[in-house]
């Protein structure tokens, strides 16, 4: 089957879908025949990812938006019964939501921590809790997004790190849970990606951060991958070609924390 028809008469569901990652989700997954609902709280960067979109139309595919945080349970339970009810079902989910901020871990409110785990985590369980339904009709499936942070001891980065291990551990629980229904789950773990995030944090690392604890997250070269790199993997997963892959976390580092 050829790129451009993979996902031809596939509802996909893409958050986080603003920006970075998620937008190169969505670009990826429309150009492939996808009818996608990009989802973010933040409008401009959601009309920048339907303009680029837009560009790749005559492959079938189209994206729709829907601005919300998905930490809103009733704008979350709305947008995805709207996205269903207008399109007849839903395929797969792509969580790509999330924020990242550093700190000393002695120095983070507890506030802090909790919007950081509240958003990561519960946007991305709130998002699976209100798909599933739809996703068991269809026997489609999740992508969530982890970390190398969940796994490998990222230092200035307790809550963020947390908060990923908590997706590992949420997509392994509802891959085993709904295995029987013929939904898959699971997740990519990207480790150093070019994007905004990634960008905001090199400026942002605490005063006194002791450098050399990053040494062995990265690469000799400091290459960093592209967002490219992650969607491709998950196109891969979220259709056939995954089928039967469930319950995987998925490390896309370029073999930096391997
Ligand atoms: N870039 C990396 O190196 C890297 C590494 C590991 C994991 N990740 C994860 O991949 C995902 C995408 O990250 P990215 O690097 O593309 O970051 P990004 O900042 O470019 O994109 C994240 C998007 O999530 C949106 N978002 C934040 N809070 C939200 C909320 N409450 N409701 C709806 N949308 C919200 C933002 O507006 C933004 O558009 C994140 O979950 C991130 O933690 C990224």
């Amino acid at each position: 089957m050829s790129r451009a028809s993979r996902y031809q008469g596939k509802n996909i569901i893409v958050t986080g879908a603003a920006s970075g990652i998620g937008r190169a989700v969505v670009l990826r997954l429309v150009e492939e025949g996808a009818m996608v609902l990009a989802v973010d709280l933040n409008s401009e960067g959601l009309q920048g990812t339907l303009a680029s979109a837009e560009v790749l139309a005559g492959s079938g595919g189209r994206a729709t938006s829907a601005c919300l945080s998905v930490t809103d349970e009733s704008a979350v339970r709305e947008a995805i019964g709207s996205f269903v009810k207008s399109t007849g079902h839903l395929d797969a989910l792509i969580n790509m939501a999330g924020i990242l901020a550093s700190a000393h871990t002695a120095e983070t409110s507890f506030e802090t921590f909790m919007r950081i785990v509240q958003i990561n985590l519960g946007g991305t369980f709130l998002c699976c809790r209100e798909a599933l339904p739809y996703l068991v009709e269809s026997k489609g499936n999740i992508v969530n997004a982890a970390s190398t942070s969940a796994f490998f001891g990222h230092p200035y980065m307790a809550a963020y790190s947390a908060s990923k291990g908590g997706v590992a551990a949420l997509t392994q629980a509802l891959s085993r849970e709904y295995m029987a229904s013929g939904v898959r789950v699971n997740a990519v773990a990207p480790g150093g990606i070019a994007t905004p995030m990634v960008a905001a944090q090199a400026d942002n690392f605490p005063a006194e951060a002791d450098m050399s604890l990053f040494m062995h997250l990265s690469r000799p070269d400091r290459q960093l991958g592209e967002p490219e790199d992650v969607a491709g993997v998950i196109a891969m997963l979220a259709c056939d070609d995954g089928a039967f892959v469930n319950g995987a976390i998925l490390r896309i580092d370029g073999g930096t924390h391997g």
